[in-house]
């Protein structure tokens, strides 16, 4: 238990330390990985780079540290952030590494304002913190490895099948190498995969959504090969594409994640996704299809166009089990053929007043595409009356404040 001197002394400087929050965690990650460059086989370089890791780490511990004295407040978020380090193989004994260097990047960017006893109360946070994400994590780790199929850390999958689903998305299909079953997952859920690229020093590990309904002898993932103009090709989807084939191995964890449909409720749901976000609502949908559910189920599809569009037979093989199914497709620069298939229902964008045409009476909206995409759904879901509990959504990245 922290003391009310302690408690006191965070609250008066959270303020202090939000002006500084990016600067700190910033300054924290440079020294982390220098003194431990092994946790680079952990961490996303690429969100290093961007700085969407910087500013999760720097929100999370300053919301954890406001609410200190009442955590259960944001155990949903602690939750969420736990799932992912369960996905990633976070474990206890590195917690005490990181509470050092975050509290030496405080130290280091408030100067002669970080006093001992400053220092002193956010040490003791830390490990109230820390502690409360390692219990949880350890009761997530027992649970995936004491399930039938289950295990610890990483292991190798062996890629049984590779689809082409468009242009830039292909499927891989996952099956244990040790010939171990395949546990079930949560629909919506997600897996890390974990890869060696030649040349490179360190291991990178992405998340991936499960594409199909659990009860498979296989995990189907996926991925969308991130290529531009404008910044440096995804080095994992990429190798995924061109170097991965049937036959080789991959590493991958237990299922983690809590962007989760509750098959028990009855409640209409749409599905509203854009590009490879729709792959959660696969899993969600088949699951739904595996239960001839009558649910009332619309799914929302917004890509560039059809060459890029995947899944497009599988979903309309859907409505063989799904009684109450509409499905409707948004294209940015749709052909001629695509402005003629049974469920165009627009060129551009899903603007408020296309959403306007699926809201619900009581529905539950399931939302995963790019960030802005996000951002402009769920700011117009809000605008057309939607609660927000009503609203779920996943980020294909470090969440983020919408
Ligand atoms: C829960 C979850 C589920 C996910 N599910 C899926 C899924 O089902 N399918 C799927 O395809 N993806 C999914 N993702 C995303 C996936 O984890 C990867 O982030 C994605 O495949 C890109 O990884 P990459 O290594 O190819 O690209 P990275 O190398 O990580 O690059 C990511 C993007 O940043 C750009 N970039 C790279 N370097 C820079 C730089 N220095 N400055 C600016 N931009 C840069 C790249 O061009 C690319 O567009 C999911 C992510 C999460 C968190
Ligand atoms: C109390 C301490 C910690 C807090 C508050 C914290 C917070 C966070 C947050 C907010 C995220 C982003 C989650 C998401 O939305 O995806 C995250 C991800 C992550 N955390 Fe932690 N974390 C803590 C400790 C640790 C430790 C000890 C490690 C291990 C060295 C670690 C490794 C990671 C990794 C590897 C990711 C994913 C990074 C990425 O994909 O870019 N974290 N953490």
């Amino acid at each position: 238990m922290l003391s009310q001197k302690t408690i006191d002394i965070i609250k008066s400087t959270v303020p202090v330390l939000e002006v500084h929050g990016t600067t700190i965690t910033t300054v924290f990650y440079k020294n982390l990985f220098e003194a431990h460059p092994e946790l680079l086989n952990i961490f996303n370089h690429t969100n290093q780079k961007k700085g969407r890791q910087q500013n999760a780490l720097a929100n999370t511990v300053l919301a954890a540290a406001k609410y200190i004295d009442q955590l259960e407040t944001i155990l949903p978020v602690v939750k969420q952030i736990a799932q992912k380090h369960r996905s990633l193989i976070v474990k206890p004994e590195h917690y005490p590494i990181v509470g050092e260097y975050l509290l030496a990047a405080i130290k280091e960017v408030l100067g002669d304002a970080a006093t001992e006893e400053i220092l002193q109360a956010w040490g003791d946070a830390y490990g109230v913190i820390a502690d409360v994400f390692i219990n949880m994590e350890k009761e997530m780790y027992d649970q995936a490895s004491n399930q039938n199929g289950g295990w610890t850390d990483f292991k190798p999958f062996t890629v049984i099948k590779k689809v082409r689903e468009s242009e830039v998305i292909t499927s891989f299909y996952l099956k244990p190498a040790d010939g171990e079953a395949v546990p079930s997952y949560l629909p919506g859920q997600y897996l890390t995969v974990r890869i060696e690229i030649q040349g490179e020093q360190y291991l990178f590990n992405r998340q991936y959504s499960l594409s199909d309904a659990p009860g498979k002898e296989y995990f189907r993932i996926s991925v969308k090969k991130e290529k531009t103009q404008v910044s440096p090709d995804g080095r994992v989807s990429n190798h995924l594409h061109d170097a991965i084939q049937v036959g080789d191995s991959i590493e991958a964890t237990v299922p983690a994640g809590d962007f989760t449909l509750d098959l028990k409720k009855q409640s209409p749901i749409v599905f509203l996704s854009g590009g490879v976000g729709i792959t959660p609502f696969m899993s969600m949908m088949h699951s739904l299809a595996d239960l001839q559910s009558e649910r009332d189920v619309q799914l929302v599809h917004a890509c560039e166009n059809g060459a890029v569009q995947p899944f497009r037979e599988e979903l309309a093989g859907l409505s063989q089990k799904l009684v109450n199914y509409q499905l409707s497709y948004v294209f940015k620069n749709p052909s001629k053929e695509d402005q003629d298939l049974p469920n165009y229902e627009k060129q551009g964008y899903m603007d408020v007043e296309l959403l306007s045409n699926h809201i619900k009476a009581d529905a539950d909206y399931y939302v995963c595409g790019p960030v802005p995409f996000m951002k402009t759904i769920i700011t117009h879901l809000k605008e057309l009356g939607v609660d927000s509990e009503k609203i779920h959504y996943e980020f294909f990245g470090p969440a983020m404040a919408l």
